[in-house]
């Protein structure tokens, strides 16, 4: 898809390539058209450090939601709650049981709303 950007919009270059192109979209439209999220609701978000990824989480935060993410390494899983304000997160790869795993990290959710973006 292509589109031609505004000039008038003085942001950089790289945003439409992220927040404000079709990750951004995508991301909005699964946590809010799709799944409904609203504040207080707990978000567990799969694929967590990846493009659309973090910016459900952020969304999710902003919105006031409880989120959860998980990703591949321990370096994303500290990028997640130390630079992108997750609440909580977790290295799958360290994990024997995602059952169990999510029902550590997400158990009180009284609303849960699973967003999966792998
Ligand atoms: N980007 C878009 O504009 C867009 C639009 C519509 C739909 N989508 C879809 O949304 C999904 C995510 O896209 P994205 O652009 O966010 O991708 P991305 O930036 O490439 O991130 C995907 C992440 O998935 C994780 N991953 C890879 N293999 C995995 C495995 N076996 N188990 C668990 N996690 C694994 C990797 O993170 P770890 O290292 O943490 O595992 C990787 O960083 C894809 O299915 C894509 O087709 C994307």
């Amino acid at each position: 898809m292509l589109r031609k950007l505004d000039p008038e919009i003085d942001l950089p270059l790289s945003y439409h390539a992220g927040v404000l192109g079709i990750s951004g979209l995508t991301a909005y439209a699964g946590l809010f058209e799709i799944c409904k999220a609203k504040k207080g609701d707990k978000v567990f978000v799969s694929a967590a450090c990846g493009s659309v990824g973090n910016l459900v989480g952020q969304y999710a935060k902003l919105s006031g939601c409880y989120v959860v993410g998980c990703a591949g390494s321990r370096d994303k899983v500290a990028l997640l709650k130390e630079k992108l304000g997750f609440d909580d997160a977790f290295n799958y790869k360290e994990e024997t049981d995602l059952n169990s795993a999510l029902a550590r990290h997400c158990a009180a959710a009284e609303h849960p709303c699973l967003i999966r973006t792998l």
